[in-house]
């Protein structure tokens, strides 16, 4: 696609002689304005080229004249001239001037077929066809663009309503395992049936979870995902996830902490969002943090006058190059590999989905093995009342 050959620019400019005199061949230049060098024949094949400033400026300087004007064109021409085949490639023969053919730019280029002369080439040709197909490139590039973000929208908007579906379907699972688990009308029996009702529960709820976090993440990306911004206390809201992951941190006897400035910081946000980046946060902490190690929570005002939340914690790290990976959905960094823990790969982009939504920024810093801060910016215009409470 967009290859331009030879024949696309050739200009079928009559050869000349090698024998013709230098008089009479700048009277075929006088004759033909537009020509910018000729080609120069010896019994029908291409053995030079002469330029049309070259040969006109040595005729009209002092004696030139006199000394060419009778001699033979072979005398005066370029005798390594640029031939390209017919059905040769532009960019091949841009190449070739580039490498050594420079003279070429101001007398032409030689276009035979089979060895055979047919006409010249000129770099102002090349420019101009290069001009165009840069154009119609572009014009691609643009429809392919357009063409790969509808599809990105319509893939979506499937994803937002496949799990929308199925999530009604995942309730009622969900409610009758935890119907007979509970054994609400009588003991079940055989015991055995119990524990397969227990394990429908989990997968359940698993299932649910995963399907919520492909609803969340298709809906932001095909911009359904509306914001219900109000005013927030950021750290009530963060002291109560923390306190929603104490009992995961208690089983892997991690050190759950949380830290916030004694003011009340009032952000503007959708409250369900910023629980949900929190939690993802705080569980991805304890995820990827060995046992007794530790994971802290902080809230604090930034230089900007915006809020910054860090989630930081002491586990296994992320490698550098997995850094921005990591944010893309279903991306898991190295370290997944080895952590023998469930996960989708959705967590940190719908945090980052939901920052954005919130002009927050999100930034990772992580060493290898010593551990992991997410840091959240909120800009000043999210922050609506810093009153200070004893
Ligand atoms: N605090 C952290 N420490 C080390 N690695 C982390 C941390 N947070 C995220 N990662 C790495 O980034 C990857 C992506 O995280 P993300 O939360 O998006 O997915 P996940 O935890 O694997 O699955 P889930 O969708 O259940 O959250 C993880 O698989 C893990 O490799
Ligand atoms: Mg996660």
């Amino acid at each position: 696609m967009n290859v331009i050959k030879m024949f696309d620019i050739l200009e079928e400019i009559p050869a000349i002689a090698d024998t013709m005199l230098c008089h009479d061949v700048a009277e075929e230049f006088r004759a033909l304005p537009a020509v910018c060098g000729f080609a120069v024949l010896d019994k029908g094949h291409p053995t030079g080229v002469i330029a049309r400033d070259d040969l006109l400026i040595r005729l009209a300087s002092q004696y030139g004249h006199a000394v060419y004007g009778k001699r033979p064109i072979r005398e005066l021409m370029n005798n390594n001239p640029l031939v390209a085949e017919i059905r040769e490639d532009l960019d091949e023969v841009e190449r070739r001037i580039a490498d050594g053919y420079s003279h070429a730019l101001s007398s032409g280029f030689i276009i035979v077929e089979d060895g055979e002369y047919l006409g010249m080439g000129t770099a102002l040709s090349l420019v101009r066809k290069n001009v165009e197909r840069t154009r119609l490139r572009n014009q691609q590039l643009e429809k392919t663009t357009e063409e790969a973000r509808h599809a990105n929208v319509v893939k979506s908007q499937f994803l937002a309503s496949m799990s929308h579906e199925l999530r009604t379907p995942m309730n009622v699972i969900i409610g009758f395992a935890e119907l007979i688990t509970s054994q609400a009308f009588g003991p079940v029996n055989p015991p055995r049936y119990l524990e397969y009702a227990d394990d429908i529960l989990d997968s359940g709820r698993h299932l649910l979870t995963l399907i919520n976090d492909i609803l969340d993440m298709s809906k932001i990306e095909a911009g359904r995902f509306q914001l219900e911004n109000q005013p927030i206390d950021i750290n009530t809201l963060a002291a109560n996830a923390t306190k929603m992951c104490r009992s995961m941190a208690a089983q892997k006897n991690i050190e759950l902490l949380f830290d916030a400035e004694p003011s009340r910081v009032v952000l503007i946000g959708d409250e369900r969002a910023l629980k949900q980046i929190l939690l993802n946060l705080i569980s991805n902490g304890l995820k990827y943090t060995s046992e007794g190690g530790r994971v802290l929570v902080q809230i604090s005002q930034n230089a900007a006058g915006g809020v910054t939340i860090r989630v930081i914690d002491n586990g296994i790290g992320i490698a550098e190059e997995d850094l921005e990976k990591v944010l893309e959905p279903f991306m898991q960094a190295k370290n997944q590999k080895d952590n023998k823990t469930e996960g989708t790969g959705l967590g940190l982009s719908i945090v980052k989905a939901l920052a954005d939504l919130h002009e927050a920024t999100l930034k990772v810093e992580s060493v290898i093995d010593e551990g992991t801060t997410v840091h959240l910016n909120f800009p000043p215009v999210r922050v609506q009342v810093q009153a200070n409470v004893a």
